[in-house]
């Protein structure tokens, strides 16, 4: 099996940049913080005439912790309200809320509802609350609300039973969800609802005030799913234009039914094949390194957005180019670019040293992965200078998170440096970095993946290892399930 220095490890910027070299990563990094209102990072971002007071932004990032019904619990509520304690300007969208009930990827997932509204409400309101107690303003603020369908990956009603929405069948995904080749594909009727429930759910992130709505396409959920439709048949597969169609048809309800409402897009921007680990390398106790499945019989390769059809283990940037004109032409400006998707290959997704419990071991030194997402979104940036682009797979870098971001933005490869798994661990990074603060490196993310095991086995996700909220609060049954969890990787 192979390993990898740890990041932890590296005790300066020199040295971190020693082991760049050595992997011939051209990732950015600085080797000064500059600090307080006139640094890089706490430089405001002009959107649509309002202003983003800083350049970190809070991704998405769901707990699996919902009731049943889909409203908030106090966990989620604490979550959100670390989201307003971080001191980031931009909190994308929070986490994924279902549009319908059978388009959550859990049952414990937020759902779009008449009833659900005051919950939603209060998510908007506690992350105000929070930011206004550490900070003196909250009009540079602008807080999203992430709509999705889960798609393939959804799992409405029992943890542990998929319950797929898909648009195509997939040679190597089908299997991993239990469907056969005879199992319905969503009808464009079908599709036609999904888009009006959208735009119900568009209403009433508009009527409890958010400022903009995410139409979530990526990580292989519906929105993503569209992007790579292109043996369907009907309206929304086939060419560029009827896999865009979704999109297009929700942006248009939008301006016409709730026309103040901002629009963001989170976008996979590219993706590869799908991974799975090593039977080769796997042993009783731990799983083996990731290798992708086999797809020579399938070449061009017609199952991915931003794949190469010819070797689909590289990635092509030219339907996300055309994807990208599109949002300009929409008039959409607000785009998170990630990668991949977390069910079937995570080391492109979220880099990590240790992986989830469904995954598999780093086939590549995970520092591969965040420069492979931050090129992508560098080279974006060049060609769309005028879309605002929130990059993502920052966490890994750990104690040189800091410096890597100052260089991006400095240097004009994105404009927001988006933040995941470190903010679970420690939430108050970003206003930690900008006031010069010395790190707490005992709250930095090491990216154990506990936070998407824990979900894998059915429990809700939290930084298990760093936060003492789970330490505490849990009642050691749930715990003790993670570690067996944790066990068998
Ligand atoms: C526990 C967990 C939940 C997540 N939930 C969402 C989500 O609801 N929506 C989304 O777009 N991404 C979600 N993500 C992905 C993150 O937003 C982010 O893209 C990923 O963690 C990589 O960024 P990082 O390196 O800063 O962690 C989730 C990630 C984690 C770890
Ligand atoms: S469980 Fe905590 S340390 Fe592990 S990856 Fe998630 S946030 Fe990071």
């Amino acid at each position: 099996m192979r390993t990898f220095p740890a990041i932890g490890g590296m005790r300066t910027v020199g040295d971190f940049k020693s082991h760049l070299a050595l992997l011939q990563l051209s990732i950015p990094c600085d080797e000064e913080l500059q600090t307080g209102p006139t640094s890089t990072l706490a430089q405001p971002l002009e959107f649509n005439g309002k202003k983003i007071g800083n350049r970190f932004c809070i991704h998405p990032m769901e707990g699996w912790d919902g009731t049943t019904d889909g409203k908030p619990s106090d966990a989620t509520i604490r979550r959100w309200r670390n989201f307003g304690l971080s001191g980031a300007k931009l909190i994308w969208g929070g986490e994924a809320v279902a549009v319908r009930h059978d388009a959550r990827a859990n049952p414990n997932q937020l759902l779009m509802s008449e009833k659900n509204k005051k919950g939603l409400a209060e998510l908007r309101d506690t992350v105000l609350e929070a930011h206004s107690e550490i900070l003196d303003t909250t009009d540079d603020l602008i807080i999203g609300l992430q709509l999705t369908h889960s798609g393939r990956f959804s799992r409405p009603n029992i943890k542990s039973k998929p319950e797929p929405r898909i648009l195509y069948h997939h040679p190597t995904l089908d299997a991993r969800v239990g469907i056969d080749k005879d199992y319905p594909v969503l009808s464009d009727g079908e599709i036609r609802q999904i888009i009006d429930d959208f735009l119900f759910a568009v209403r009433v992130a508009a009527e409890l005030g958010y400022d903009f709505v995410d139409i979530k396409h990526c990580h292989g959920y519906l929105g993503h799913e569209f992007l790579s439709a292109h043996t369907r048949e009907g309206d929304y597969g086939g060419s560029f234009e009827n896999r865009t169609r979704f999109l297009r048809e929700i942006t248009a309800g939008i301006r016409s039914l709730a026309p103040k409402m901002e629009i963001g897009v989170r976008v996979s921007g590219f993706d590869l094949v799908s991974f799975r680990p090593d039977p080769e390398t796997t042993t009783g106790k731990q799983m083996g390194s990731g290798i992708p499945d086999r797809y020579e019989s399938f070449l061009p390769y017609k199952f991915g957005f931003g794949v190469n059809a010819d070797a689909p283990e590289a990635y092509d940037l030219n339907e996300p180019r055309r994807f990208l004109t599109l949002l300009r032409d929409l008039d959409i400006k607000l785009v998170n670019i990630t990668a991949g998707s977390p069910y079937y290959n995570p080391h492109i997704q979220r880099p990590a040293l240790y992986p989830p419990s469904d995954g598999y071991q780093p086939p590549e030194d995970p520092l591969i992965g965040v420069a492979r997402q931050m090129e992508a979104t560098r080279i974006l940036k060049s060609e769309f200078p005028d879309l605002i682009l929130v990059g993502t797979a920052y966490t890994y870098l750990q104690e040189f998170l800091p410096f890597v971001a100052q260089a991006a933005i400095r240097q004009g490869w994105v404009d927001s440096v988006g933040l995941g798994r470190m903010v679970l661990s420690y939430p108050e990074l970003p206003l930690d970095i900008i006031s010069g603060k010395v790190l707490a490196h005992k709250k930095i993310c090491r990216t154990f993946s506990d936070c998407t095991t824990a979900p894998r086995n059915g429990l809700p996700s939290g930084c298990y290892p760093l936060d003492l909220y789970y330490k505490k609060s849990e009642d050691g049954v749930t715990l003790k399930q993670l570690k067996a969890a944790r066990r068998a990787t």
